[in-house]
């Protein structure tokens, strides 16, 4: 059994799409396991997203996610993260396919909605960042 780690961004918390999305998860098959809404820290983020503090889009990457609510995840189940980068689209929304998250919901790659763990090494990584109290 695999598990990776999920964040609903603030855009998604902001248009209220909490609910379709988590039903995107469910409906699928997939097992929340844990759920935590928060606001993270510019450190939590900055350590998140490390592997591109040298892009050229890192500040507005690290402004968007603090700059309110995000609703972070941990998913459980036979193949999930691959199965939960299909579910979520392409990183451009304009390249994902229609009836994935991005693809259904989002319009633009610097607000994309969601973002889910790419290996089960980055998995165990950011699942300890985003819930490291118990
Ligand atoms: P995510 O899957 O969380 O991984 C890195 C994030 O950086 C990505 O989703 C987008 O939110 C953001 N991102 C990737 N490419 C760009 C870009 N060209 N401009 C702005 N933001 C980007």
């Amino acid at each position: 059994m695999e598990r990776t780690l999920v964040l609903l961004k603030p855009d998604a918390v902001e248009r209220r799409l909490v609910g379709r999305i988590l039903g995107l998860y469910e409906e699928k098959g997939l097992q929340i396991t844990a759920l935590k809404m928060l606001k993270p820290s510019r450190e939590l983020v900055e350590a998140h997203y490390a592997e591109h503090k040298d892009k050229p889009f890192f500040a507005e990457l690290v402004t968007y996610l603090t700059r309110g609510m995000v609703c972070a995840l941990i998913i459980e189940g036979e193949n999930v993260i691959k199965t939960v980068r299909k579910i979520n689209g392409a990183t451009d929304p304009a390249e994902a396919e229609m009836g994935s998250i991005r693809g259904l919901f989002a319009l633009t790659k610097n607000e994309n909605l969601v973002h889910a763990s790419d290996s089960p090494e980055s998995a165990e990584r950011e699942i300890k960042l985003w819930f490291s109290q118990g």
